[in-house]
């Protein structure tokens, strides 16, 4: 049985003192949530101040996105070693929002989720078709490039620490969700793709989370398709109330 995942990204939203508010608002009123691993991912400047505050707690903590090097040279950016000294244990890689405003290719996103693996944080890799894609009937040949190129050369004890959130640019901060038959069914087809780069029983470990307008009046029906593990959450996430309803639905 996979156990399902929720993690809430923050995006380009809360200061430091917003995101002390949020998170213990969460903590709050997620006393008892051992059954989901729940991940919030503030930005960078809260990543501090929100690994404190939840100390203790069953919440865990992921960044937004980081460089693939260790150090060095590289103004503006983030480093592996620089997340786990915060005890950030997930890192989000190539985001759609990333792959767009930022050009994040397969290939970078690749090294990124090599660096990861190597520094003990958990990518969330992040798939999916644009809307022109789906409408041409290309999804599948979207998402399998971006899986293939973005997921190369894992071993098998790496891809036990690997989460694939699959969201369709389309329905991401739009409102427009996938159904619940749409989200399965490439949901299971990032399965098959996962057991053609790895093996059967990787693919039936690996996590899939589903991503794009995720909310509480959707989140339970998403969830329990036999191939959706979780959610990865955006707007909704903005609002404690609404991400706990949320991973009270995956419970
Ligand atoms: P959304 O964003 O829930 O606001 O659609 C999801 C995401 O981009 O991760």
């Amino acid at each position: 049985m996979r156990k399902p995942i929720v993690a809430g990204n923050w995006k380009m939203n809360k200061t430091v003192a917003e995101a002390q508010a949020l998170v213990a608002d969460i903590k709050r009123d997620l006393a008892e949530c051992s059954g989901v691993d729940v991940v919030v991912c503030p930005p960078f400047t809260a990543l501090a101040a929100v690994s404190e505050a939840i100390t203790g707690s069953q919440l865990d903590l992921g960044a937004q996105n980081m460089h693939w090097e260790g150090s060095g040279a590289y103004t503006g950016e983030i480093a592996p070693p620089m997340l786990r000294e915060l005890f950030c244990h997930y890192v989000i890689l190539g985001h759609s929002e990333r792959r767009e405003y930022a050009g994040e290719t397969d290939a970078i996103v690749n090294k990124k989720l090599k660096a990861a693996l190597a520094a003990n944080l958990r990518p969330i890799v992040c798939v999916g078709e644009q809307l022109a894609d789906r409408d041409a009937g290309r999804t599948e040949a979207v998402v399998e490039q971006q899986l293939r190129g973005s997921l190369a050369n894992c071993s098998a004890r790496e891809w036990t620490d690997v989460v694939v959130a699959y969201e369709p640019v389309w329905a991401i901060g739009t409102g427009r969700t996938a159904t619940p038959d749409q989200a399965q069914e490439v949901h299971a087809f990032i399965r098959s793709v996962i057991r053609d780069l790895a093996d059967d029983s990787i693919a039936q470990t690996v996590r899939i989370q589903y991503g794009g307008s995720m909310k509480p009046a959707n989140a339970a029906e998403l969830i329990s398709q036999p191939d959706i593990d979780g959610g990865l959450i955006g707007g909704a996430a903005l609002d404690a109330a609404s991400f706990v309803a949320i991973v009270q639905a995956a419970l």
